[in-house]
């Protein structure tokens, strides 16, 4: 893991200075934890993870909950649930923002450590509370699920390590304990695909994105993944080379520069933003492995 952890073609910064340190505070929290869990954005499961998760957690108990289900393809979402499971992984759907699946995860986390809540109580420890750390990489949504559970105002947010000096303890319900600062995952981008659906969901800084290149990849993807949409959408001929895909979108958006040339660079902006304020529909850009 060094500082430089960039693979794509892109040329994005995807592992700022930051990161060593909060990447090495989360390697020291998940020693004091029983559980590690996982928060994943449900419209790239994949890609929005670091499986290397497998080994830092190792011999914790474990749970994936894939956020932002409101943003993503429902048809898609159980076939994600079934991935994480056939893994040997208890994986549920949250939506942080308005709390939904939230509610009932004391029950789920009783059930994920019931060997070990069993193993205390022969040995006559009968209060002693689960102890869970959140860890996810940038912008998945791990402080707002963290105030969605402890009905916090505004949690210590992930993206500034050492906000929190002491270690702070979110009590749940005298059923498991949260420890209150997210443990930041750094992406792992393999390949330029990976680093473009982080890219589109939001999980780098917008001001250092190449968005055309960044549209270009999106209607590849939306070709394969979902192919009729855009034809549907704006009456896109999408047998279309990405490029005048892209020209035919700005036309339709009606996206002129001065002296009538057509803004592509603006297009590009705009149908990301198409995409991430889900105006595509309700999308999972990653697809199930075989
Ligand atoms: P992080 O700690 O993992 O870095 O993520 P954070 O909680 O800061 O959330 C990142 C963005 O994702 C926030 O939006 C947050 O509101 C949004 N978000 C988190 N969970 C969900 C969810 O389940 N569904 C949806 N739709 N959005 C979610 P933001 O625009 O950056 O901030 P704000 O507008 O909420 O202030």
């Amino acid at each position: 893991m060094g500082e430089n952890n960039n693979t794509s073609k892109t040329n994005i910064n995807w592992y700022p200075g930051h990161m060593t340190k909060a990447v090495r505070m989360m390697e020291e929290n998940i020693k004091l934890v029983d559980m590690v869990i996982e928060i994943i954005d449900a419209r790239a499961p994949l890609s929005s993870r670091n499986p290397d998760i497998d080994k830092l957690a190792l011999n914790k108990y474990r749970l994936v909950l894939m956020n932002k289900s409101d943003m993503s393809d429902k048809g898609e979402n159980d076939k994600w649930i079934k991935y994480f499971e056939d893994k040997g992984i208890k994986c549920i759907l949250v939506n942080s923002r308005s709390g939904q699946g939230v509610k009932n995860l004391d029950k789920t986390i009783k059930e994920i450590c019931k060997e070990k809540i069993e193993r205390d109580r022969k040995r006559g420890i009968l209060k002693r509370s689960i102890k869970c750390m959140i860890v996810g990489i940038p912008n998945v949504g791990k402080s707002t699920f963290i105030n969605s559970l402890s009905g916090k105002a505004k949690a210590a947010t992930g993206n500034k390590p050492g906000v929190t000096k002491g270690k702070q303890w979110i009590n749940v319900k005298n059923e498991f304990e949260l420890l209150d600062t997210p443990g930041i995952l750094w992406p792992k981008i393999e390949d330029e695909k990976t680093g473009v659906i982080l890219a589109l969901i939001g999980s780098v800084k917008d001001d250092i994105l190449p968005f055309e290149e960044l549209a270009y990849h999106l209607i590849g993807i939306l070709k394969v993944k979902y192919p009729g949409l855009l034809n549907e959408k704006f009456g896109i001929d999408e047998s279309k080379d990405p490029h005048i895909i892209l020209e035919d979108y700005s036309k339709i958006r009606n996206l002129i520069k001065s002296g009538s040339e057509l803004d592509i660079s603006r297009g590009a902006k705009m149908l990301t933003d198409d995409f991430r304020s889900n105006k595509l529909g309700l999308l999972t850009l990653d697809i199930i492995p075989e």
